[in-house]
């Protein structure tokens, strides 16, 4: 009976066991020096010698019974610690890592470095001039006088009287000529400024300005450089015309429509319903401009050309909101 009591109390308080420190509290609960089963051990010297091998060995059982539970208990709670342990400390290598952000090029540098490209395989070279520019080069080399009308087309950031934020690529002609007698090819990508914002305009905007000057140059020329340039651009089967127009650096002068490539010339909202979209402006080369650099006008003939890079960029990725090229929302910048 005593050993029933035992063992009940035994398997109750090892179901409880959740821990390898409970199972150490109960091996020295029970098999301890001074534990309950190495007690009745010692107990049996009190009983009588003939009962002693039946006790005794009942006993003993009860022993092996209470050292194996415990460690196939221990055993079991040793695995739950490990399983425990590993769950938790466990990395999952086919998880995605963590992105680093890498920068890209911005739309308009895109397509400026495309523009460029397209050029300087035609055999143009590339001719920088500054922002904060003189009246003089801006304005007037270009044959466009003080108070001369042609003024108010582009409305000037002025700093002072005589410098302004440049409104065009166009003063880089007149320095590249004063620097260097023809012949000249070259294109001046770069940032022009305009006092104007709206859906279409930004107060700071990027064009290219094309300059060929030599003795043979013709308008044919213009028209085969400017087509070359477009059929790269926009692919081999866009159609190109040109539009008599004006502009006082230019004469004659003329400006450059593609067929919508949006609607493929049939009208849209984008082209207007005209079926056609402006993509820049050009001309032969105003006398006077010659004259303001010292060139000899009877020796040499010019072609000029501008164009604005926001609005290619636009026609590209089919934008129709300039002001999300500087918002630097990354969500637009990013898709590029
Ligand atoms: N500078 C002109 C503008 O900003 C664009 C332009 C037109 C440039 C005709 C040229 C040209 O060189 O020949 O509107």
């Amino acid at each position: 009976m005593l050993y029933k009591e035992i063992a009940d109390s035994f398997n109750l308080e090892l179901d409880a066991s959740n821990s390898i420190e409970d199972i150490n509290r109960l091996k020295v609960k029970y098999l301890g020096k001074k534990g309950i089963i190495t007690e009745a051990l010692k107990g049996m010297s009190s009983l009588a010698p003939q009962e002693r091998p039946t006790h005794g060995q009942a006993l003993n059982q009860l022993k092996r019974e209470i050292e194996d539970l415990l460690s196939k208990r221990e055993e079991h709670l040793k695995q739950i610690d490990i399983t425990r342990r590993q769950i938790k400390e466990s990395l999952d290598i086919t998880l995605p890592g963590n992105r680093i952000p890498i920068g890209s090029l911005h739309p308009i540098n895109l397509v400026l470095d495309e523009i460029v490209d397209i050029f300087v395989s035609m055999g143009f070279d590339i001719e920088d001039g500054p922002e904060v520019e003189l009246d003089y080069y801006n304005f007037e080399a270009l044959n466009i006088p003080k108070d001369h009308p042609a003024r108010d087309m582009q409305d000037t950031f002025y700093i002072t009287e005589d410098i302004v934020l440049r409104t065009q690529t166009s003063p880089v002609q007149v320095r590249a000529m004063q620097k260097s007698s023809p012949p000249l090819r070259f294109i001046s990508p770069g940032k022009v400024y305009r006092c104007d914002s709206d859906i279409s305009h930004t107060p700071m905007f990027h064009q290219v300005e094309g300059l060929m000057v030599d003795t043979d140059i013709t308008f044919s020329y213009l028209k085969g450089v400017i087509e070359v340039f477009l059929k790269e651009f926009f692919g081999r089967n866009v159609s190109v015309r040109f539009r008599p127009s004006f502009f006082p650096f230019t004469e004659p002068s003329a400006e450059v429509d593609i067929g919508c490539i949006i609607c493929k010339g049939q009208g849209c909202r984008v082209c207007k319903e005209t079926g056609w979209l402006e993509v820049m402006g050009a001309g032969m080369v105003h006398p006077k401009v010659f004259e303001n650099v010292g060139y000899d006008t009877s020796i040499y003939k010019g072609f000029a050309f501008g164009m604005g890079v926001e609005r290619l960029t636009m026609l590209r990725y089919s934008i129709t909101d300039i002001r999300l090229f500087f918002e630097n929302d990354i969500r637009f910048l990013e898709q590029f």
